[in-house]
């Protein structure tokens, strides 16, 4: 199964695609987490990334779309993929419903998680991110059971840089001009759902859970 998280940055796609892959035994696939993987390694994709990402903007597409499609041709994809932030640009969308037809694959479902635009800010502004495994956790809603550990791994939690809230702003603008419309591009091809972001992160997850293993509910 081929299925991709859509939503605004802070709608909850990373906290509810690392637990739906666990449950469901897909790869996930999240494009921000690799940028960050390469800029700690220090590789020129991640330098190259890091000008884009602290300004709040995308990366171009050619830059990502390789990184994605070297990715997808691991042998742990082959049984299906959550893709977290992937795509994000209607030619992005374009590659990998190329690259998966090459493969005699097609994406399945679009789960488009939505949740209001003042909300998105309080969840920017108190995230922690484990520096390890990257679980994400909030400082009032989720928050970790020793500050600044890690409750699955120990690791030391952080804020991201693109968080603050000038950088925040620059992300909901560059997604409401370049991602939004993949709501209408993926509605027309029948494969997307929406979900309700707002409430407990289970009962988000039940509700995808659903979603995915019924079939594709009509767009409210
Ligand atoms: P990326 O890392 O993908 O960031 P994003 O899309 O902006 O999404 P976030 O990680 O901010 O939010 P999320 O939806 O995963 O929310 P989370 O689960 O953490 O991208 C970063 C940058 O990389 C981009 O700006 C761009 O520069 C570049 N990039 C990445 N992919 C790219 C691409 N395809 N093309 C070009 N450039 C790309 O949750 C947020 C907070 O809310 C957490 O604190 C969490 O604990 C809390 N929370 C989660 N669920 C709930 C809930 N139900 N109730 C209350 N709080 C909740």
């Amino acid at each position: 199964m081929y299925v991709i998280f859509l939503g605004a940055p802070g709608a909850g796609k990373g906290t509810q695609a690392a637990e739906v892959a666990k449950e469901l035994k897909l790869a996930h696939i999240a494009t921000g987490d690799m940028f960050r993987e390469a800029q700690k390694k220090g590789t020129a994709l991640g330098m190259k990334a890091r000008e884009y990402m602290e300004k709040g903007q995308l990366v171009p597409d050619e830059i990502t779309v390789a990184m994605l499609l070297e990715r997808i041709a691991a042998p742990d994809c082959s049984a299906g993929v959550i893709f977290d932030g992937f795509p994000r640009t209607v030619t992005q969308a374009e590659a990998l419903d190329k690259a998966l037809t090459k493969q005699g694959k097609a994406i399945d479902r679009v789960i488009y998680i939505k949740v209001a635009e003042e909300e998105l800010l309080t969840r920017l502004g108190g995230r922690w991110i484990c520096r390890q495994c990257q679980t994400p956790y909030h400082e009032v809603v989720s928050p970790p059971k020793v500050k600044g550990k890690c409750d699955k791994c120990g690791g030391e939690l952080y804020q991201r840089d693109d968080d603050k809230p000038a950088t925040v702003k620059e992300r909901l603008k560059v997604y409401f001009a370049q991602t939004a419309p993949l709501i209408d591009y993926y509605t027309k091809t029948g494969k997307l759902a929406e979900v309700n972001g707002v409430g407990a992160v289970e009962a988000v997850r039940k509700a995808i859970l659903g979603s995915l293993k019924k079939g594709t509910p009509a767009r409210k």
